[in-house]
């Protein structure tokens, strides 16, 4: 039975990655700030340091005695990074040096989060691993940074890494009501409530929309793969999905007829986005993601059964 460290385990991602270690008899320790995640997210069983994952002395002490150490925790707003530049690039890239550099003593391997914002606007689809970074938010840059300096790691001080870009991650659990929510959470949120969804622009916009479960088996074979030569993977499923079929996909998973109004588009926004999942799939050993279809049945069954705020059905 291994022990592990998981930064932002009372988040979204965190709390799935934290079930699925407890089903197959692993033990978890969490470290949360409780800014955006919910102490009801904590599952039996758990033990939670709150505090910020930018504070050494609190890092160190929570990766006493851990097997291995999943970073999820960071402020994953584009928008608040670029009101609160500095504040989100502290915990963003402080909080990954910090996780790094508790980690060097005792050489124990961490799977990090990373993100799909690191590409930014790219010409090429599917995005490969091999494009070259060009992030569009200080939040992408500061994921970028953050593999930087797990290469660092690596290099100079024998900490094993591995970093996954998420691409859009939807499942239950996700607060449909938080303005930083994905565009699945906040459309099943809204059509499940009988209410419009407003899109931005025409709708043709195209992303790519990856199951929860399959970011928690990505972490899982990220920590399996992590390595001194900190090698980064996509995760995605190769699928582009317009933001105009995503709506009428939630209207048939709520059972709807959609009531879709659009507002101005957003300046800036990236076009298309969608990765190329070969790599992730062979390296992490991942299976074909499941459809989106009944990854939207489920969030709309959770949200049906209860308050999304108190994570009270899982
Ligand atoms: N959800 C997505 O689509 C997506 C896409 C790409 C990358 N990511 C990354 O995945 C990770 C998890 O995202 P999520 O969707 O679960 O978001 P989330 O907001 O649900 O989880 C983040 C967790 O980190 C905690 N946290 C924030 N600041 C902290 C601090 N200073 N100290 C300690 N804890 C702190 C929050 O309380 C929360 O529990 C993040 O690193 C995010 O950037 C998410």
């Amino acid at each position: 039975m291994a022990l592990y460290l998981i930064t932002g385990g009372c988040g979204f991602i965190g709390s799935h990655l934290a079930s699925a270690l407890l089903a197959r008899g692993d033990r978890v320790r969490v470290l949360d700030d409780l800014s955006t995640g919910l102490r009801d997210n904590l599952l039996p069983g758990c033990d939670l340091l709150e505090g910020d994952v930018a504070d050494p002395a609190l890092v160190r002490r929570a990766m006493e005695g851990v097997d291995g150490c999943f970073h999820l925790a960071a402020i994953a707003s584009v928008e608040l990074g670029l009101r609160d530049w500095l504040g989100t690039h502290r915990v963003n890239l402080g909080g990954t040096i910090t996780v790094l550099d508790a980690a060097r003593a005792g050489r124990v391997p961490v799977a990090y989060a990373s993100s799909a914002a690191v590409y930014g606007e790219q010409a090429r689809m599917p995005i490969t691993e091999a494009a070259v970074p060009r992030p569009l938010s200080s939040y992408g840059a500061d994921k970028l940074g953050s593999e930087q300096h797990a290469r660092v790691a690596g290099a100079v001080h024998g900490v094993p890494s591995c970093g996954l870009r998420f691409f859009n991650v939807f499942g239950p659990r996700q607060d449909p009501r938080s303005p930083y929510s994905g565009v699945i959470s906040i459309f099943c949120g809204r059509m499940a409530a009988g209410e419009p969804v407003t899109i931005h622009g025409d709708g043709r916009q195209t992303r790519d929309f990856v199951p929860v479960a399959q970011v928690v088996a990505a972490l899982l074979g990220g920590m399996r793969a992590a390595s001194v030569a900190a090698p980064v993977f996509n995760v995605c499923t190769g699928r582009p999905t317009s933001v105009l079929d995503l709506a009428q996909a939630v209207a048939a998973a709520c059972g709807v007829a959609p009531d879709i109004r659009h507002g101005p588009p957003r300046a800036g926004e990236i076009r298309e986005s969608f990765g190329d999942p070969a790599l992730s799939e062979r390296e992490l050993g991942l299976g074909a993601a499941q459809p989106l279809a009944e990854g939207l049945r489920e969030v709309v069954a959770w949200l049906r059964a209860g308050s999304p705020a108190a994570g009270v059905s899982r």
